[in-house]
């Protein structure tokens, strides 16, 4: 018989390894994969691109409903639209990785955003690996298994500058200190680890080990099942 769907929350800060893992564990195993971090980007891009004012949390909330924010959940393409424009590029600019917590804040971006991944989370008819800040707490507090990733913050500057060639790691290491603490230090659904996750630092891992240690905690709870 075909294994029963499997709900899987990835949390964690930034430059912990999530998406890679996320991705790659989801490809693996034959599931769905839900990036949650680009659904509040692409909405940040919305409001950046519409003349929002970013400072304005009223302003924010009012347009929260206006852009139509779809999510390809196939691990090995994964996409994401607004309005049907292709916007996976212009999410990850410095000046949308600067605004995102602010927008992310904001609880009716929140209630929005978080209604469409429940109902992605829902429709994956083999299963999901969702990757985020808040998943295992506060999106799907049901799933079947929580990880939370850690690393110290000097291998996730490294990783993430890395990442963005030529950008320097003590300034990489600022910002992501700083938007680490704003996404923690908000009011409505942190970044934090759920009590029932299984907390995994990776400072001293490989991504290859990293994902095979998420691989192993799914196999044991689709054998469990
Ligand atoms: O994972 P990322 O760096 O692409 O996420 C971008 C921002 O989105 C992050 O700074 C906080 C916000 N975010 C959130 O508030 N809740 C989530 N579940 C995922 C991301």
């Amino acid at each position: 018989a075909a294994p029963a769907a499997v709900i899987v929350a990835i949390d964690g800060p930034s430059g912990t390894g999530k998406s890679s893992t996320s991705k790659s564990v989801a490809a693996q195993l034959g599931l769905s994969y839900l990036d949650t971090g680009a659904q509040y980007r692409a909405i940040t891009w919305w409001m950046v691109s519409n003349g929002i004012d970013v400072t304005d949390p009223s302003a924010i909330a009012a347009a929260a409903g206006k852009p139509e924010i779809v999510s390809g959940t196939d691990p090995s393409a994964p996409t994401i639209t607004v309005d049907g424009t292709d916007v996976a590029g212009p999410i990850r600019t410095q000046e949308v990785t600067s605004k995102v917590s602010a927008v992310s804040a904001v609880p009716e971006v929140r209630t929005r955003i978080t209604e469409l991944q429940r109902s992605i989370a829902k429709s994956a008819q083999r299963g999901i690996v969702v990757e985020g800040r808040d998943i295992g707490t506060t999106v799907l507090p049901d799933a079947d298994l929580k990880i939370f990733l850690t690393a110290s913050p000097e291998a996730r500057a490294a990783r993430r500058s890395g990442e963005l060639k030529g950008v320097d790691v003590a300034a990489t290491r600022e910002a992501l200190i700083k938007r680490d603490a704003a996404d923690s230090g908000r009011k409505t659904s942190p970044l934090a680890k759920a009590d029932d996750a299984v907390e995994v630092d990776t400072t001293e891992l490989t991504l290859k080990q990293v994902i095979e240690c998420v691989v192993t905690l799914i196999e044991e709870k689709r054998a469990a099942k």
